[in-house]
């Protein structure tokens, strides 16, 4: 086999996923542009092998040695693409780090993302789960995206709707999963930007440094500082941030809940559904700060599972498993993880 791409055969992706597990590639290929797809697509041997689109990787459970091909994708570049009287289109290239794009545009004087400051990953992995912290989803600013599709060879524009954005769900975890690779994405940032106070952890930290007309530099000042207290530092401990999703209930199921457990965690749905607080489930159980081998429940947040060194995707994997039944036992509640696992 041989390619003019500068693919590396049995490549480990240990620095590649922010848990820190070991897992190794059989092949791995940097992408900087779209013309390294279409290469990819033109040459019989990659393209038959299963695919991985990866980012910054922080979304993801290694449990095994992938048996195809990674693509890491690393295309660079901001601009401001547009403007109308109700927005400014910013548009970011899906290998640009998602916090350092927070800042960027806020260095521009353009709010709407500040909410979502300090959250791993890439640009180009926002859309996949749709990612959210306070408030806001990428969904609520999300303009379109553009994406390169294995099986046509073409760049595609999807919109929102064509996204299908849910919670921490798209598309892309579905019909388009391994087959998409975004390339890029479009915000439309408002020009008559409002703070959402929507949460208490935001609202009280701005109090805690008496802000009453905060700028979205103070917001995103104040969800860094939580972001800080709350979750673990993947460059210091592996993590996926949140681990499962928050179950979804019936006010039925809840009021049931509540009857045993009068001081759950709750909060009603637009769509008359209510969220239960997973962590909250979790810490019940009294799993928070607790280790199994060399994985972990963090201590500040029982919804973050943690490498406390050399644990495998697998041990990650059991771990999680354990949890998962134990809430089921004692809530009658079936947890589902938020990253993807290989
Ligand atoms: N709680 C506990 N014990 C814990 C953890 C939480 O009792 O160990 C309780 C808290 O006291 C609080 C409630 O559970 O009443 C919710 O906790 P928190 O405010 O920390 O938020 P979360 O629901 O656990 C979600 C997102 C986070 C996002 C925050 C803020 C999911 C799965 N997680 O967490 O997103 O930053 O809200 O909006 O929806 C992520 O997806 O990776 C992530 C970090």
């Amino acid at each position: 086999m041989t390619h003019s791409l500068p693919v590396q055969y049995n490549f480990s992706l240990r620095d590649l996923n922010t848990f820190g597990v070991q897992a190794s590639a059989h092949a791995y290929l940097p992408v900087t542009s779209v013309d390294t797809l279409q290469d990819v697509k033109r040459d019989t041997d990659l393209v038959a092998m299963p695919r991985l689109v990866l980012g910054g990787g922080s979304n993801i459970l290694l449990t095994r040695d992938f048996p195809g091909l990674v693509l890491h994708v690393g295309i660079k570049g901001i601009e401001i693409v547009d403007e109308d009287a109700d927005a400014t289109y910013v548009r970011a290239a899906a290998g640009e780090n998602w916090h350092q794009f927070v800042q960027w545009t806020l260095a521009h004087g353009l709010g709407g993302l500040e909410n979502l400051s300090l959250i791993p990953g890439s640009v180009g992995a926002a859309p996949i789960q749709n990612i959210g912290a306070y408030g806001i989803e990428i969904k609520d600013l999300f303009h379109s995206l553009t994406l390169f599709d294995f099986e046509t060879g073409e760049q595609t524009t999807l919109n929102k709707a064509e996204c299908m954005f849910g919670y921490r769900d798209s598309v892309f975890k579905h019909r388009l999963r391994d087959r998409a690779v975004v390339l890029d994405v479009t915000f439309a940032l408002p020009k008559q930007w409002q703070p959402n106070l929507r949460y208490a952890d935001v609202t009280n930290e701005l109090a805690a440094r008496s802000i009453t007309q905060p700028t979205a530099q103070d917001i995103s000042a104040a969800v860094i500082a939580i972001r800080t207290r709350k979750l673990p530092d993947p460059a210091v401990i592996g993590n996926a941030g949140s681990f499962f999703k928050n179950p979804v209930v019936t006010t039925a199921q809840r009021d049931a809940l509540l009857q045993r457990y009068p001081q759950m965690v709750n909060y009603a749905q637009p769509d008359g559904s209510v969220k239960l607080a997973a962590g909250w489930l979790i810490d019940q159980c009294g799993w928070k700060g607790k280790t199994a081998g060399a994985a972990g429940v963090y201590e500040n947040q029982a919804l973050v599972l943690v490498n406390r060194g050399g644990a495998s995707g697998a041990e990650i994997a059991q771990l999680a498993a354990a949890i998962q039944a134990d809430v089921a036992q004692r809530f009658d509640v079936q947890l589902e993880p938020e990253p993807i696992f290989l």
